[in-house]
């Protein structure tokens, strides 16, 4: 008896989620007699660089993909289209009998809607069907349109079967959709379950050292900036307004800015060059002058994730950065007009600034003075998070098989009861 599951990754923030779904099968099939899953890993390609993808696959010894799609990069048409051409046969020739998505990439969307489209054959005589479909952190909503995530998100919710969710506000955004409550599955943060599991081992990164930031006393005070959104980095007049910022706070303490290929890409379009150092080139600047921002490649996992658990503060425009944050209790200013993650700013360290540089600053200012509030752990931020949606998965498709999972188990009636 075996369940045969597809799951998807195609950028960055896909390997952190995957990682922890890969644990839980593994987990599954250890404890599991008889019963097994059938787990094929699909990589779109939709990130492709070493730092992009594969040092992430090293990091959190994920297994090599088992089909490769190799689409790469492209306007976001044609991204979606080429992997939803190259996803088609896959879906055709392994006849899964659900495909996983993630979070918000072009690559979630595509994958979702050619799953619901694709007519698998039935085996021994059975009859032909359609995968099933579910979406891990499901009903995250920014509210803005315009954001490519956005209108991903809307469009895999609402053809997805199994809708995983990470925070109570996402519940309330499918119910207020219209979507049915029997497929919501509100089970927590797949991404925090890689972060619990991967900090003891990031606490050996010797990215402190690397980046000169441990000193015989302790570490020195420093800010994470991260920036890759659209908005921020591909108006000139944006992103330049928004460096004045970075620059200013540079001036308290060393701004370490490890840059997506497409703000590098900005950057040297727009000739910015001057704001920054590049600190595995030219060195990090004696104190006084440093009045440039750190430049440095994008990091692996396990780098990024002890530099994070060390930062004084945390500039981004990321979405998953605001959520770790939360988790690591460290300041994050969250550099977009909204968040899809409101969770964050409620219980977690984060505020919501915008682009606006004064309002950065301003903000900076707050932090840096040790105006920085209490935080709690989210529910179900646990690590718990793949183990239930495997407890899900695994009762509705091999119902004598069901699993039980203390820590879910014991929150199951709560959360009906809500
Ligand atoms: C994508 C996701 C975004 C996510 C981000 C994380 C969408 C719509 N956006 O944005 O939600 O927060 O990943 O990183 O799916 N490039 C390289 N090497 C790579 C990958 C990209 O050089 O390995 C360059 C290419 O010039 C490409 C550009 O980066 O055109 C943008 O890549 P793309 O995957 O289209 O979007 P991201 O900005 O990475």
């Amino acid at each position: 008896m075996s369940l045969k599951i597809l799951s998807v990754v195609g950028a960055r923030p896909n390997f952190m989620k995957i990682a922890a779904i890969c644990d839980a099968i593994k987990e599954f099939n250890r404890l599991s007699t008889g019963a097994n899953i059938q787990h094929i890993l699909v990589h779109t390609g939709q990130h492709y660089d070493a730092n992009m993808s594969d040092s992430f696959f090293n990091d959190l010894e994920l297994p090599k993909p088992d089909i490769s799609l190799g689409v790469g990069s492209g306007s976001h048409s044609v991204q979606t289209a080429k992997i939803m051409e190259r996803f088609e046969s896959v879906v055709v020739n392994e006849c899964p009998h659900l495909v996983m998505v993630l979070g918000d990439v072009n690559s979630t969307v595509a994958c979702a809607l050619v799953t619901t489209k694709t007519l698998c054959a039935g085996n021994a005589g059975g009859r032909d069907f359609i995968p099933k479909l579910a979406h891990v952190e499901a009903g995250l909503r920014s509210f803005d349109r315009a954001m490519p995530e956005e209108i991903n998100r809307i469009v895999t919710d609402s053809i997805s079967d199994y809708l995983f969710t990470t925070e109570a506000s996402a519940n309330e955004n499918l119910l207020r959709e219209g979507v049915p409550t029997e497929k919501i599955f509100f089970v927590g943060n797949v991404m925090i379950d890689t972060l619990l599991r991967h900090r003891k081992k990031a606490a050996e990164s010797t990215i402190l050292q690397d980046l000169q930031l441990a000193e015989p006393q302790g570490t020195k005070p420093y800010a994470i900036l991260t920036l890759h959104r659209p908005t921020n980095v591909d108006d000139e007049r944006v992103f330049s307004r928004m460096l004045k910022a970075f620059l200013d706070i540079s001036k308290h303490m060393p701004v370490v800015f490890p840059a997506h290929p497409r703000t590098l890409k900005r950057i040297q379009e727009a000739d910015l060059g001057d704001c920054f150092v590049d600190h595995f080139i030219q060195g990090p600047e004696p104190w006084d002058s440093r009045v440039r921002i750190r430049l440095i490649p994008p990091l692996g996992y396990l780098d990024f994730l002890h530099l994070m658990s060390n930062a004084k503060v945390v500039l981004t425009d990321s979405g998953g950065i605001q959520e770790e944050t939360t988790i690591l209790g460290v300041p994050c200013i969250t550099l977009r007009e909204n968040t899809e993650r409101p969770v964050t700013v409620a219980q977690g360290s984060n505020v919501v600034v915008g682009s606006n540089p004064e309002k950065i600053v301003k903000e900076f200012n707050r932090v840096n003075s040790g105006g920085h509030g209490v935080h709690r752990s989210p529910r179900y931020w646990d690590g718990h998070a793949a183990g239930r949606i495997i407890k899900v998965l695994v009762n509705r498709f091999l119902p004598d098989r069901a699993i039980s999972i203390p820590a879910y188990e014991a929150k199951a009636e709560e959360l009906r009861q809500n």
